[in-house]
């Protein structure tokens, strides 16, 4: 917990990945800054704004004007809402109205959404005449603090979510937390549990402020910037050290191996939105290192204590519908690309703020303890 608490002033937090660096802009009425931005990078490059209806009906006309008075010239392209778009097909159309709107190698791309838009216009960006630049201006909580930093890009396949896509680091984000005022708030709510994971994972010191101030982050104000920049500064911390996921990236991953199983036996639906299912996870991950005595029950209980209170579901029970059995999540977990050899990887906690990479986790034990979640 680094960040000072700032007013009107835009906190900035540097991505250090060599000549692959860039600047995370967080503040409210940042979006207004993004002509003036991107000029400073690209003088006279042609934008195109990629967006979704939702997102377009609230903003599209800001983040054009704000292009416009950098002098740039802007295109926009709207696609439909929802994890649908990650597909080949909207990914083959985007493609295609890039090219047909002559955006040429100095020019770029910007994703105005969630991690939808994020994900699907960072891969085109990654292919498109083999390589534009992108900058994603990040609308919702969890594209804010997770999905728009560390280059993640990717489409779904039938086979599982997010298996076809690239590595490709943006060159700037802008999140302006103004443009959450108009996120749905149980969408607000689910990308908190990636904030929360932040602190759970790493910084024991931030989880306690957020325990304390969750109220003003949710309110918006100075406490949502510091939030979102601490966030992304620990988000920042790990993707510099280890971008491609080999080590310490997996930390990340906290909540999310019992989290994706969850989600999927859901279908990605609106039964479970994936910071939701990410809530359950974490607090089954304290739960089962607590119960392998890594950790006190009631430093687990704290944890768990925090999500409900912000109104996250925490018990497998909360999952509207139920489940479909330990058998299916087994299957599921085991499809988790974490595997290896009958063994789990997972990420175990020692307390809060001490999360650590566990390769070797026994599926016969997951399977009791989930087993038991269910009866
Ligand atoms: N690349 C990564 O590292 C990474 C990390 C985490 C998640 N993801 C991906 O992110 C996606 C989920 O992102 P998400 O939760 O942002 O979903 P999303 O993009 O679908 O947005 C959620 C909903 O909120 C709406 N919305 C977004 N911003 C809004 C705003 N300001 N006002 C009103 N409505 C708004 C959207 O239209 C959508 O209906 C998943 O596909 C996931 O795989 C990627
Ligand atoms: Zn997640």
């Amino acid at each position: 917990m680094t960040a000072p608490l700032r007013g009107s002033d835009p906190i900035v937090v540097d991505v250090a990945l060599g000549e692959r660096s860039y600047d995370i802009v967080i503040g409210r009425g940042q979006l207004a800054s993004l002509g003036a931005r991107v000029a400073k990078l690209r003088p006279g490059a042609k934008v195109a704004l990629v967006s979704d209806s939702n997102v377009a009906a609230h903003h599209l006309e800001a983040a054009a004007a704000a292009a416009k008075a950098g002098g740039l010239q802007v295109s926009t392209i709207v696609l439909p809402p929802g994890e649908g778009t990650k597909s080949f097909e909207h990914l083959a159309k985007l493609c295609d109205d890039l090219i047909a709107q002559r955006i040429e190698r100095r020019d770029l791309v910007v994703a105005l959404g969630g991690g939808v838009i994020g994900d699907l216009s960072g891969f085109a960006a990654a292919i498109v005449r083999r390589g534009l630049d992108y900058v994603q201006v990040p609308t919702s909580l969890l594209a804010q603090v997770d999905s728009s930093v560390g280059g993640k890009t990717a489409i779904d396949s039938p086979q599982g979510k997010n298996l076809i896509g690239a590595f490709h680091q943006p060159v700037l984000v802008i999140a302006d937390t103004a443009l959450l005022d108009t996120l749905p708030a149980r969408e607000f709510r689910a990308g908190y549990a990636e904030v929360a994971k932040y602190g759970l994972l790493g910084d024991a010191a931030f989880f306690a402020w957020l325990e304390a101030n969750w109220k003003d982050v949710f309110a918006g104000g100075p406490a949502r910037e510091h939030a979102i920049a601490t966030s992304c500064r620990a988000k920042a911390a790990i993707v510099a050290r280890d971008e491609r996921e080999t080590g310490d990236r997996m930390l990340l991953n906290l909540g999310h191996t019992f989290g994706h199983a969850l989600e999927a036996d859901a279908g990605y639906s609106d039964r479970l939105l994936h910071g939701e299912a990410i809530a359950i996870g974490m607090a089954l991950a304290f739960e089962f290192s607590a119960r392998r005595g890594l950790l006190p029950k009631a430093e687990a209980e704290r944890a768990i204590r925090h999500l409900a209170a912000v109104g996250l579901p925490t018990r497998v029970a909360d999952v509207s519908g139920g489940t479909s059995g330990v058998d299916r999540l087994m299957t599921l977990i085991g499809q988790d690309k974490k595997v290896a050899r009958g063994e789990l990887t997972f990420i175990l906690v020692r307390g809060i703020g001490s999360a650590f990479v566990a390769p070797d986790v026994d599926a016969a034990d997951v399977r009791a303890f989930l087993a038991e979640k269910l009866a």
